[in-house]
């Protein structure tokens, strides 16, 4: 597992990461976004899902749903982006109902709230942790991310957004 961390000062900055990470997506990754209330999740994962299609749906945060989905348009072809909250579920057998295994087959799958699901996850799931800093509009992102993810940081290494 290796780790790295980003600042980001402002939505703007993120949203222009989000782009960025985007263009690295394929089917059957799994980003499990943790941090407080307000952290910046849905924004992350509302900014992925825009920059991936060429109309842009509108993405609301599945706090009551649990499950959205989204058609996206990876660098590979067409796919799904599935977006869940898990803030609200109480019950871990109920993720077999949200199409847990599917999406984790088929889809991109973008996870808030993953605690509950950790042992249903693959070994491979990257961990984004979210801290809220300061500066009301600043963040910083703690990345933990097994080797089928390195490729992707290295793209957004030689693209300037990681630093070391
Ligand atoms: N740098 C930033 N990154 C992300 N969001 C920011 C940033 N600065 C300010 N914000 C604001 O913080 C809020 C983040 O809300 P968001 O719904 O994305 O949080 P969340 O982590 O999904 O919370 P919840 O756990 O309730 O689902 C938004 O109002 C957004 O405009
Ligand atoms: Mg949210």
């Amino acid at each position: 597992m290796n780790a790295i961390s980003i600042l980001f000062i402002n939505e703007e900055q993120l949203h222009r990461f989000a782009a960025a990470f985007a263009q690295c997506l394929t089917k059957g990754d799994c980003v499990a976004l943790e941090g407080d209330l307000g952290a910046g999740k849905t924004s992350f994962a509302r900014a992925l899902v825009q920059s991936l299609q060429p109309t842009p749906d509108d993405v609301p945060s599945p706090t009551f749903t649990l499950l959205q989905t989204y058609p996206v348009q990876l660098k590979h072809g067409i796919a799904e982006l599935w977006h869940y909250d898990l803030y609200r579920l109480k019950n871990e057998e109920e993720l077999e109902e949200l199409g847990l295994n599917d999406a984790l087959e088929h889809a991109v799958t973008v996870i808030e709230w993953p605690a509950i699901a950790a042992r249903y996850l693959p070994s491979d799931t990257l961990y984004i942790r979210i801290d809220k800093q300061q500066d009301e509009f600043a963040r910083l992102w703690h990345f933990s991310y097994p080797s089928r993810w390195q490729h992707y940081f290295d793209i957004l290494h030689t693209q300037g957004w990681i630093s070391q």
